[in-house]
């Protein structure tokens, strides 16, 4: 990051404390009663328990153990090898981690190699929706879920928020690597560490006085209802996006899609009763938990600066209101507005009747279409975004906190 960057970060970090205080007093956007049913889940059966007061039994005792016992650094170090899919798990690690990781890495009965294959192609001929959605779409949305925001701007990724925010985006990206769930890919691995990640910050945020004070309430950070929150950011948004544009999804390669992320949920450590068996039952579950707590924070505003800044990083700024402008097409203006992206009514309007003209090209459905010259250099930027964000030295590297973020 360059200095006016990481300047620009400290001042908005120093400005937080300030108004964090009056974040913590101003109410926050109601959340809907849970009635969502887990007869449209992958289990198909549940108790139907609100997924809010659901954490994660099997990984949160082991973690905050072992980060009780000061183990984090020795099982960082051994993590650091433990990187391939198939791949034993490294000697020496506690006994009880190494119990919880043997069954926590193992796929669901129901997973399903076909789809994930078929999945990994779509994606991969999607890469350029894909792409621009996960990061700037899901990425710039995360800094609209007050939870998300808070939760990764108090712990100790929250330090270097650029890495922070990189890595989540880049999961979902990697969730459609060719092979993410073969036994050379990663994701299995990505997915058990993330897990015992987010265990060791449910152990650790409720010590963060800075957490403690801006939470609303919550006692336990990243409950599954939150999870499920963030996956539909991501999942259920892209889809919809990719059809609201015009790209071509067939019903196989919709159901594979999903599919993936119905895995990478369960390996996430959602239970099954939770998450979504269709795209019906997902725009439905999506619209109880994440539209209605959509808001503004101050560390969500900190956030999209790094991630906008992010960007402007790859071209010295020039694109940042073409980005500005495109990711408002993206998330819409509310949420543009929500998160503090500069109002471009010019380059909105050319975009939203632009943009669906390239697409309608890419996919093949349309000759070259006079679109104004700004739209190449759009695509041009995102191609440029996605190539140095989003697949910069893979696999992502996850270490376990032992600390939240120095306050
Ligand atoms: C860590 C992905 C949901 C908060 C991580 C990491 C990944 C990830 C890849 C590891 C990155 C690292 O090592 O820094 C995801 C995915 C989610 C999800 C795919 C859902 C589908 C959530 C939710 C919250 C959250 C709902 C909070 C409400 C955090 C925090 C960290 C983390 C605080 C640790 C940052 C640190 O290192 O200090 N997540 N996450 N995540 N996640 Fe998530």
């Amino acid at each position: 990051m360059d200095g006016l960057s990481r300047r620009k970060m400290l001042v908005t970090g120093g400005t937080l404390g300030a108004i964090g205080a009056l974040a913590a007093a101003s109410p926050a956007r109601a959340r809907s009663v849970w009635t969502w049913s887990p007869s449209a889940s992958v289990a198909g059966t549940g108790a139907g328990v609100d997924p809010e007061w659901v954490w994660d039994e099997e990984a949160d005792p082991v973690l905050a153990s072992v980060i009780d016992r000061g183990d984090v650094p020795r099982v960082n170090t051994l993590l650091k090898r433990w990187t391939r899919n198939d791949q034993p798990l490294p000697d020496g690690l506690p006994a009880d981690l190494k119990e919880f990781m043997e069954h926590a890495r193992q796929m669901p009965p129901w997973a399903d190699k076909g789809k994930l294959d078929r999945a990994a192609q779509f994606s991969k001929t999607k890469g350029i929706y894909v792409g621009a959605l996960y990061g700037l779409g899901s990425g710039l949305m995360s800094t609209a879920i007050p939870r998300e925001a808070r939760a990764v701007y108090y712990s100790k990724g929250g330090a270097d928020m650029k890495d922070r925010i990189a890595k989540t985006a880049r999961l979902g990206y990697d969730i459609g690597d060719l092979d993410a769930y073969l036994p050379q890919g990663s994701m299995i691995v990505t997915a058990v560490k993330t897990r015992m990640v987010h265990a060791a910050v449910r152990h650790l945020l409720p010590q963060s006085p800075g957490w403690s004070q801006t939470s609303g309430g919550q006692k336990i950070p990243i409950s599954q209802a939150d999870i499920m929150v963030t996956w539909h950011s991501l999942a259920t948004f892209v889809m919809r996006r990719m059809k609201e544009w015009g790209v071509r999804v067939n019903a196989a390669d919709s159901e594979a899609y999903l599919h993936v992320w119905q895995v990478s949920a369960h390996m996430l450590g959602v239970s099954d009763e939770y998450i979504p068996a269709s795209w019906d039952a997902a725009n439905a579950q999506s619209k109880q938990v994440l539209d209605p707590i959509l808001a503004h924070s101050p560390e969500g505003e900190a956030l999209t600066n790094v991630l906008l800044g992010i960007v402007a990083e790859l071209d010295a700024g020039l694109t940042r209101p073409l980005i500005s402008a495109f990711t408002r097409y993206t998330l819409g203006g509310e949420v543009g507005d929500m998160i503090g992206l500069s109002r471009q009514p010019i380059l909105e309007k050319l975009i939203s009747t632009a943009w669906p003209l390239l697409v309608a090209f890419r996919e093949g459905l349309i000759p070259l279409p006079a679109v104004p010259a700004v739209l190449w250099t759009l695509e041009e930027a995102l191609r440029k975004f996605i190539l140095l964000f989003l697949a910069e030295g893979r696999p992502i590297a996850i270490d376990i906190p032992d600390v939240n973020r120095p306050s």
